[in-house]
């Protein structure tokens, strides 16, 4: 495994997830935070499907921009799809990672190279391995 998996990635492809993420959040649904988030999946094949967060009266059926996008993912393309990368863009100007519970399914499709950008406060982004972002992940063992 490389030691900076997004190394490989072109500079203008990651300014493009980045940008996709960001225009993504703009059809968040998010009228109980107003926290709206935006995400991109480049995929394994080149491709990207975006999605953002889509809230609900009842609050814990919130689903976040990252499970949008990568269930839109699943449905598009399949379920042997992978994740080379995924930006998570919010337009709120604030500092955001991704939740437990998207960590656990971005995880589920990742590789040791799946490579998170995820949000500064000031729009410049960071960059985690899920391996980073989510040691000692629960997995199935049957
Ligand atoms: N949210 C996301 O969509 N992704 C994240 O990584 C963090 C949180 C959403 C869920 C909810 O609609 C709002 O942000 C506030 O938590």
């Amino acid at each position: 495994m490389p030691s900076n998996p997004a190394a490989e990635l072109a500079p203008s492809l990651i300014a493009q997830l980045q940008q996709q993420a960001a225009a993504a959040a703009q059809n968040a649904y998010a009228p109980y935070s107003d926290f709206r988030v935006g995400a991109a999946v480049l995929l394994e094949d080149g491709s990207i499907v975006t999605g953002c967060n889509v809230e609900n009266a009842s609050y814990r059926l919130t689903t976040c921009a990252e499970q949008t996008a990568i269930a839109s993912a699943v449905a598009l393309h399949g379920p042997e799809i992978r994740i080379r990368a995924i930006a998570v863009a919010n337009l709120n100007n604030t500092a955001s990672q991704p939740c437990g519970a998207c960590r656990q399914t971005i995880l589920e499709f990742s590789t040791p190279n799946t490579i998170i950008f995820f949000s500064n406060q000031d729009g410049t982004f960071n960059q985690a391995t899920i391996a980073d972002l989510l040691p000692a992940a629960f997995v199935l063992n049957k």
